[in-house]
């Protein structure tokens, strides 16, 4: 046989043993992922943060911004941060119409923002990239609460450092109250039949640190989905009927959450608070910022143990009791939304998003401090089109968040979209090729922000400002 017959052969059967190999360890991740997946841990739950005023239209908090270690593996500590504790932050309550003062001190040891994601206030108080607070610094937001009841977040927005901050644990979620909050008939009950879910992927080093790693195409994906800051977490089900607020918090992984065996579930809230009416589905998406409050129902569910998945993968599971409290109906009705009012010839403008690996312009342009790219008027209902027109190296979509208001989908590509996204919305996910049209109106002054809420996109540019006057 000639030299360059065995070398042919050689490299065939070489390529091939790599083929079967590479096969083998792919069924054994799935294997590993889907079947073998086995909880854990009970679900963190994160703590109600304490209201420091007696008064009760006066909220008074506290959240100091940290670092600290966190023992996600058992036996093994991560290098975290988090707000008042040493991963996320505690849940803060508001009631519309009521002030809130807070006070946010940093001793991270490096600047840091605390922005509202969702929450209607003035630019000064939005904690963007404008409020930026030293290290040994307070800042001092103070607010009048006024829009529904909603689940909202919090988290950094330093320029350039607001994706690793957030990675590392710095967020946390804000839970608005209102009249017809309290008088629907839904789960209200912290920790037993309502329950915060803070999703988010996470990779993790063999010494228990977090790798957080990018590449020019993005972040790297992470193998563990944490909840709450819990691995592989399980939840035991005491009553019929629980309600799941959801919010995406990852960097940038897109989630498509369903429930084992394809049992329906129901949604009743977007980002910006409740549907007009429940809404019964089968999987539920959210980019990160989403946010989505459901109803699963787990008597009319049957199953001992059910799980909660993020695509084929099972990320939660519930642990149900042998015999369940029962529930109260879920109102047929939750809330009326009505279509924010707009004028003849509405301002319009284009938002084009684009991006190339972990970078991005809207409009062609990077984030610039000094820069304000739109003035909008105050009060005036404007049409908003935002389209994604790909790039290089870029296949996925942006989910495009605007601060300071809750908006209304217009259309996806001219047509109406899904019933989950008829309500308040503050951020809305963009397909490569798509075009999305949203009603906005800002209700307060001041500067804000408009961006991918892919973080590494953010911090790479993908951010615009604009100020409301
Ligand atoms: Cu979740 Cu500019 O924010
Ligand atoms: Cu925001
Ligand atoms: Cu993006």
């Amino acid at each position: 046989m000639s030299n360059s017959k065995k070398i042919a052969i050689i490299s065939i059967a070489g390529i091939l043993i790599l083929l079967i190999l590479f096969a083998v360890t792919q069924i054994f991740s799935v294997l590993n992922k889907g079947f073998g997946w086995r909880s854990l841990n009970p679900l963190k739950m994160p703590v109600l943060l304490e209201d420091k005023n007696k008064s009760p239209n006066i909220a008074d908090y506290e959240l100091i911004a940290q670092e600290g270690t966190t023992e996600f593996i058992e036996g093994l500590k991560t290098d975290t941060l988090g707000y008042n504790g040493s991963y996320l932050g505690p849940i803060l309550r508001m009631k519309r119409g009521e002030k809130v003062n807070i006070t946010v001190k940093n001793q991270l040891g490096v600047p840091t923002t605390l922005h509202w994601h969702g929450l209607l206030v003035d630019g000064e108080q939005d904690g963007g990239p404008l409020q930026g607070i030293q290290p040994n610094q307070s800042w001092n937001p103070s607010f009048i609460v006024d829009q529904p009841a909603a689940t909202l977040w919090y988290h950094p927005h330093y320029v350039g450092t607001t994706a690793n901050q957030v990675y590392f644990g710095l967020s946390g979620l804000i839970y608005i109250e209102d009249e017809i909050s309290r008088k629907l008939e839904l789960p209200k009950e912290y920790g037993i039949n309502d329950i915060p879910l803070i999703v988010q992927d996470r990779n993790f080093r063999r010494d228990g640190n977090f790798d957080y790693s990018t590449s020019m195409m993005g972040v790297i994906p992470g193998e563990d989905i944490i909840i709450n800051g819990t691995v592989k977490p399980f939840f035991e089900v005491s009553e019929e009927k629980i309600r799941l607020r959801i919010l995406n918090a990852s960097n940038s992984e897109y989630f498509e959450f369903s429930l084992s065996n394809k049992v329906s579930f129901q949604q009743i809230a977007s980002d910006g608070g409740f549907l007009e009416k429940p809404i019964s589905m089968k999987t539920i998406n959210l980019a990160p910022g989403e946010r989505a409050e459901i109803i699963v129902d787990f008597k009319k569910i049957d199953q001992k143990t059910i799980f909660l998945m993020n695509n084929n993968l099972s990320i939660l599971e519930f642990k149900v009791s042998e015999n369940l409290k029962s529930s109260n109906e879920i109102d047929e009705s939750l809330t009326t939304i009505e279509e924010i009012p707009i004028g003849n010839n509405p301002v319009t403008r284009e938002f084009i998003l684009e991006s190339m690996g972990i970078n991005g312009t809207i409009n062609g342009k990077y984030y610039d401090m000094e820069r304000i790219d739109e003035e909008v008027n105050i009060n005036e209902t404007e049409l908003w089109v935002v389209r994604n027109i790909g790039g290089m190296m870029q296949t996925i979509g942006h989910p495009f968040h605007v601060h300071g208001t809750q908006f209304q989908i217009i259309s996806r590509d001219g047509k109406k979209p899904p019933l989950g996204e008829r309500g308040f919305k503050d951020t809305v996910f963009v397909q490569v090729g798509e075009e999305v049209v949203i009603r906005v109106r800002f209700k307060h002054k001041g500067i804000y922000m408009y961006h991918c809420h892919i973080l590494e996109h953010e911090d790479g540019g993908m951010m615009g400002q604009f100020e409301v006057r």
